[in-house]
Formats: C-alpha cells, sequence, structure tokens
C-alpha cells in the first residue's frame, strides 16, 4: 500500500470512499479516531451521520499516516477561521473532505492549496429557484442555454466547482457565491471563468470535474497547475 499511495510533488491524488460499512469495520475505523472525535462521533443523532464521520475521519487518518510516515492515531488537525481542517504538524502536505449521499471524497497534495466538494446527483428541485440564490449571473445565464434533460447535471457541475473554490479558500459561507463564476456546460472542461475581486486571478486555479460513483459528481480545484492527477477507490479494506 506504501509505494501504491506514494505523493510526489507536483501531483494531486484523489480518494473516493464508500463510507457503508459493516459493524466490524465501523469499530476498526472508530478505532484510529482520537478521543475527542469519539466523543463528537457519540453525538450524532443518526448512525448514517455517525458512520460517515467515523469511517470518513479514520480513513483520512490511516491515508495520512501513510503519507507523513506517521501513526494514524497519534495525528492531530487544527482548523482555520471558518473551519478548514489541516494537520496541526509543520508539514507541506494539504487535504480537504467531502462527503455526500453514501459517498466521500479525499484530496491530497505538497505545497498547494486544495478544495473538493462532492454532491449527490437529486432530481427532484427546482434549479433556477436554488441557482438564483447560490449563483452568479454569468452561471444562471449559462444554466439557461443547456438543455433541459441536462439542466440538473448542469447545475451539480456548476455547485461542486463553487463549492471546490470556496473550500480551498477556506472561507466557507463567509464567502461571496456570485462575486466567481464556474463554467458549467461539460465535465470534461472545468473552469474558473471569473473573480471580481482580480481579473488575473481566474489563471492561477486549476479546476477539474471528476465521477466518483454512477450518481455523483464532484470536483477538485489547486491554486497550480499541476498535470498529474490520480484517482484512487478506497475499496474499504478494513471491512
Ligand atoms: N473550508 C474548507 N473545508 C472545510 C471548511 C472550510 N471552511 N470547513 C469544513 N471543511 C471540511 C471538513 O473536512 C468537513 O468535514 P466534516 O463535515 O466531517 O467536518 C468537510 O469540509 C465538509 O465538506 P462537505 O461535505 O462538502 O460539506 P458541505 O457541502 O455541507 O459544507 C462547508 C461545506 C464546510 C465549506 C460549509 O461550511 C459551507 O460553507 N458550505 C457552503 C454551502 C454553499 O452555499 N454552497 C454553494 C455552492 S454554489
Ligand atoms: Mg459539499
Amino acid at each position: 500500500m506504501k509505494t501504491l499511495i506514494e505523493l510526489k510533488p507536483n501531483t494531486i491524488h484523489i480518494w473516493s470512499i464508500n463510507f457503508v460499512v459493516n459493524d466490524d469495520g465501523y469499530q476498526r475505523y472508530f478505532s484510529f479516531l482520537s478521543e475527542d472525535e469519539k466523543e463528537r462521533a457519540s453525538r450524532f443523532k443518526f448512525y448514517k451521520d455517525r458512520r460517515c464521520y467515523v469511517v470518513v475521519k479514520g480513513v483520512l487518518r490511516l491515508l495520512s499516516g501513510v503519507y507523513l510516515n506517521k501513526d494514524p492515531k497519534k495525528i492531530e488537525f487544527n482548523y482555520g477561521k471558518y473551519g478548514k481542517p489541516k494537520f496541526r504538524h509543520k508539514t507541506n502536505l494539504n487535504f480537504n473532505v467531502s462527503h455526500s449521499g453514501d459517498m466521500a471524497i479525499i484530496g491530497f497534495v505538497y505545497d498547494h492549496t486544495i478544495g473538493i466538494d462532492i454532491e449527490k446527483i437529486k432530481d427532484d428541485f427546482d434549479t433556477f429557484e436554488i441557482a438564483s440564490n447560490f449563483f452568479s449571473k454569468v452561471e444562471i445565464t449559462a444554466l439557461k442555454k443547456i438543455p433541459k434533460p441536462e439542466q440538473y447535471r448542469a447545475f451539480y457541475r456548476c455547485w461542486t466547482r463553487k463549492e471546490a473554490f470556496i473550500k480551498a479558500k477556506g472561507s466557507g459561507l463567509s464567502f461571496p457565491l456570485d462575486e466567481f463564476a464556474v463554467s458549467l456546460d461539460s465535465d470534461l472542461d472545468a473552469n474558473v471563468l471569473w473573480t471580481k475581486w482580480n481579473t488575473a486571478e481566474k489563471h492561477q486555479w486549476q479546476l477539474t470535474s471528476f465521477v466518483p460513483s454512477k450518481g455523483y459528481i464532484a470536483a477538485h480545484i489547486v491554486d497550480t497547475k499541476i498535470e498529474n492527477i490520480q484517482y484512487f477507490n478506497w475499496a474499504n479494506q478494513l471491512g
């Protein structure tokens, strides 16, 4: 496993995780958590949410342990002003996590900022109602041009790309979502099109969409150009 997941500089590793595990698997992931995390896990009302928390934190610890050559149980995290987690000890390794439905994704990269988002695709809501609250004018106009059967997918492309961007920035809900725009008309062509505060900033970011599992869509973004992107499936090695 160690050689399989060696992460070189100028490379991005993206892990997809289905966090539906059996009781034994759950217990094993739980055993990697810190006392604080175990306590936090116990406060989830629904088992589904608790399992997501426990398995995703467990996998994050196991993978980080390999990348950092550390005991997964001893890894410590701290949190940015708006809650973005990072490693507490000094390292150039950065990561970001997202979960939706039964899936989670974790992205790792050295030396650069990364943001990641996954969404389970639903089609039981009014895309334009949500878009009018969250998207910029450029994006709403682009969404209107998409043929109706593809509008939900285009909506989620836009949503995951925007959210990956604000997660890279680490600023969460404090960030003005209508002050930047991303492309939304193709899975393959993902770009930051416009940033109101700095016209040159769009050139800096590398935005990528991908499909971690059928029925899901995801995006990741880094603050530099990195050609080497490797995708892995965490096949519930622990149960
Ligand atoms: N920046 C980056 N990552 C953060 C973060 C921040 N400020 N705060 C938390 N995270 C990480 C954590 O690892 C978190 O995992 P946890 O829930 O197990 O602690 C993970 O991101 C959650 O990401 P995701 O699964 O994608 O959650 P979300 O989509 O519900 O929320 C946040 C994303 C955390 C950034 C949320 O605070 C937020 O601001 N959401 C904005 C929602 C929105 O308006 N989106 C519009 C897109 S058009
Ligand atoms: Mg999200």
